[in-house]
């Protein structure tokens, strides 16, 4: 019935897999910006959400398919790393979506990366479509900017063809290994038994439109029930970067990423839950939900009370750098964390260590601002700040200073 058609949702849509399989720039593609190119080290260190709109979509596709049936109000989509410490950003976002899609490097086949991812989705039962991106990096590739891959793949040579299959084979032999049938998605007659492969260029757009629609008509085919509206916020996050400029809304129906405005927020951590207190709710309880997030990370401390300070932008970020310095070859104790930009109470927190262990009066400052005066007071007291927002070149740094120190 034409009413029930009207209140399907967004579908949310995650976009996984190994590191510079192209996910970032498969968005901006699509949303035609630059994220990537101005990413530090070009990795991924957040999850970020981009809404396109069901028209923006339907003018995409309409070489494919002039006269599909959007249901869906648009797709909701949300980048997450790569990053092998980044496991845990990477859970919030598979999570939170209905479906995934999964970037595979035609040049590179599955990589430990993406088994990871694939084992993820397994666990939550996530349904996802692969995508078989940079076949414009097939050699002799002509690229047919925006065409449906059937489309682009008539126009190459047969050599080109010849090279495009031999790695698709390979591929989906490497899927079976991992238990995972797929195919070429307009091959497809199993949809859900079987996974869909889409071919696609970031660079030149070739399948793009394919990944689009199938993204849409399968979500609204198979989904329904999950993409009907409730008036419960179901799982929402807090996220820190969105792009693009803000659309005032009174009101608004899921999926969206959008900006609360409120008292008090600057006190909301990034990566988060939010939490909807309804009339039968008791706010304690709510309150301890909220916090539990906070505690696993808390957990993370060294007990004994010797180490650096670490600072990160988000909690998700938070974590990432933690697992990161507790890895075998990295071992960093941790004594202290904050999230948001570096205040003079957290030099002051730090340099409780200038006494104890004098190499850990030090602050690991992974992708947030130091304040004039925290910079200033550093100096005073001689605790060290590093900034970067490159995991690695932190603790690059941190290891000369202490063989510095040491000499
Ligand atoms: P992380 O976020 O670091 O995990 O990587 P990512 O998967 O987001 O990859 P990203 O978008 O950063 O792309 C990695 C590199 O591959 C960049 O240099 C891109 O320009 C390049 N790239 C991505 N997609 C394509 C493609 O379809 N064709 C070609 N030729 N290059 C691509
Ligand atoms: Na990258
Ligand atoms: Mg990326």
């Amino acid at each position: 019935p034409k009413q029930a058609e009207e209140i399907l949702r967004s579908p949310i849509c995650c976009i996984m897999g190994h590191v510079d399989a192209g996910k970032t720039k498969l968005l901006d593609f699509v949303r035609g910006t630059n994220v990537q190119e101005g990413e530090a080290g070009f990795i991924t260190q957040q999850i970020g959400a981009t809404y396109f709109p069901a028209e923006n979509i339907r003018e995409r596709t309409k070489e494919l398919k002039a006269d599909a049936k959007l249901k869906v109000p648009g797709l909701l989509v949300i980048d997450t790393s790569s990053h092998e410490s980044f496991t845990n950003l990477r859970s919030r976002g598979s999570g939170l979506c209905d479906i995934a899609i999964l970037v595979v490097d035609i040049m590179e086949g599955l990589k430990p990366q993406t088994i990871e991812s694939l084992n993820l989705l397994k666990m939550r039962n996530t349904k996802f479509i692969v995508v078989l991106n940079k076949v414009d990096r097939l050699y002799g590739w002509k690229m047919c900017r925006n065409a449906p891959i059937v489309k682009a793949l008539k126009q190459q040579s047969k050599d080109v063809q010849n090279q495009f299959n031999m790695k698709l084979i390979q591929i989906i032999t490497q899927f079976k290994e991992q238990g995972f049938n797929t195919e070429l998605y307009y091959k497809n007659k199993e949809m859900g038994e079987i996974f869909s492969i889409v071919p696609t260029s970031a660079v030149s757009g070739e399948g793009i439109p394919d990944l689009l629609l199938l993204l849409v008509q399968w979500t609204q085919k198979t989904m329904v029930e999950k993409l009907t509206f409730s008036n419960e916020v179901q799982v929402c996050f807090v996220l820190l970067s969105c792009l693009g400029t803000y659309l005032h809304h009174k009101e608004i129906k899921a999926a969206q990423g959008i900006k609360i405005t409120a008292q008090g927020l600057e006190h909301a951590i990034a990566g988060t839950g939010l939490y909807v207190v309804g009339p039968d709710d008791d706010v304690e309880d709510v309150k301890e939900a909220a916090m539990e997030d906070m505690k696993s990370v808390m957990n993370r401390i060294d007990k004994t009370g010797e180490g650096v300070y670490v600072q990160a932008s988000t909690l998700g970020s938070l974590e990432a750098l933690l697992e990161f310095l507790k890895s075998p070859d990295v071992k960093i104790p941790v004594s202290g964390i904050g999230i948001g930009p570096v205040h003079k109470k957290d030099v002051m927190k730090a340099s409780v260590m200038l006494e104890k262990k004098k190499e850990f009066a030090t602050i690991l400052a992974f992708d947030v601002k130091v304040t004039p005066e925290a910079h200033e007071l550093s100096k005073e007291l001689g605790v060290k700040i590093f900034i970067d927002d490159v995991i690695y070149h932190l603790f690059d740094q941190f290891k000369i200073y202490i063989c510095n120190l040491k000499e």
